[in-house]
């Protein structure tokens, strides 16, 4: 399995943080926000990662992140979004790096307390289809949600104003191949992107889609309240615990 940490999109929420820098450059607690999601990929066992980043200063990244030695890699793939077409847009460019393999993608601004083991070994069982993460949250509108009917998802709907659970998908996703047959099939969105709900949705309704509710905390970072919240969280029980 692969894995791929898509970074790129312009941050504009976080501005004037991001005028001059990448939004998953910024400090998160005592890291680089793009550190969390690598190790979430390297905790899970992943050793061979993409990075997919844009914006300004996409250079910053290979003299952070060089060829990974820090997280006991020997190698970081890299690749760049030019604009901000969407997550599935993003995931995309990496067809040619994921080859026939099945992947783990997580979002550069998703930081998660514990690990992601367990998923990974399910999904691998799995040998085909998709599988996501869940996370019951406070504020599900801000997300994808899922509306759940027993053991399976109906449908997932993106940032709806009356959601139909208490659970946000979160920003870590198990594909098999044919992903990016999907991406090629999607078209923008309202806000102007290719979603990764639509992705998602397109194997619900193939009934290829499986999920699991993650356990320990998850935070985005992607907001000044959500930024915020995940420098208390790593500051007060830290990341990427591998218990
Ligand atoms: O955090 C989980 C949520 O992430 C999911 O529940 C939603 O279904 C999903 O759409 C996404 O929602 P956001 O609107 O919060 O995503 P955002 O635009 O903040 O992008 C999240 C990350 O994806 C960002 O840190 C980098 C990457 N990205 C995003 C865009 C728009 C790219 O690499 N390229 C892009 O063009």
């Amino acid at each position: 399995m692969k894995g791929i940490v898509l970074a790129g999109g312009l941050g504009t929420r976080l501005n004037p943080l991001t005028k001059v820098t990448n939004k998953h450059l910024l400090p998160v607690y005592d890291k680089p926000m793009i550190y969390y999601p690598i190790q979430t990929l390297v905790n899970a066992g992943i050793r061979d990662i993409m990075v997919v980043t844009g914006g300004n200063n996409a250079g910053d990244f290979l003299c952070l992140l060089g060829d990974g030695r820090e997280f006991g890699l020997k190698h970081v793939h890299y690749t760049y979004q030019e604009g901000h077409g969407g997550i599935a847009e993003a995931l995309g460019l990496t067809r040619h790096f994921a080859e026939d393999d099945s992947i783990c993608v997580v979002l550069g601004d998703n930081i998660i307390e514990n690990n992601i083991v367990d998923a990974v070994k399910a999904f691998e069982q799995q040998q085909q289809g998709a599988k996501i993460l869940l996370k019951e949250v406070p504020d599900p509108q801000r997300f994808g949600v899922p509306e759940l009917s027993g053991d399976r998802i109906v449908r997932i709907e993106e940032k709806p104003a009356q959601p139909k659970s208490n659970y946000a998908v979160i920003g870590i996703y198990l594909y098999d191949s044919t992903v990016y047959d999907i991406v090629e099939t999607l078209r923008p969105s309202g806000r102007g992107e290719l979603e990764i709900t639509d992705v998602n949705n397109a194997y619900i309704e193939r009934g290829q889609m499986s999920y699991a509710i993650l356990n320990g905390w998850w935070t985005d970072a992607g907001t000044f309240e959500s930024l915020l919240r995940a420098n208390n969280l790593v500051a007060q029980t830290g990341a990427n615990k591998l218990v």
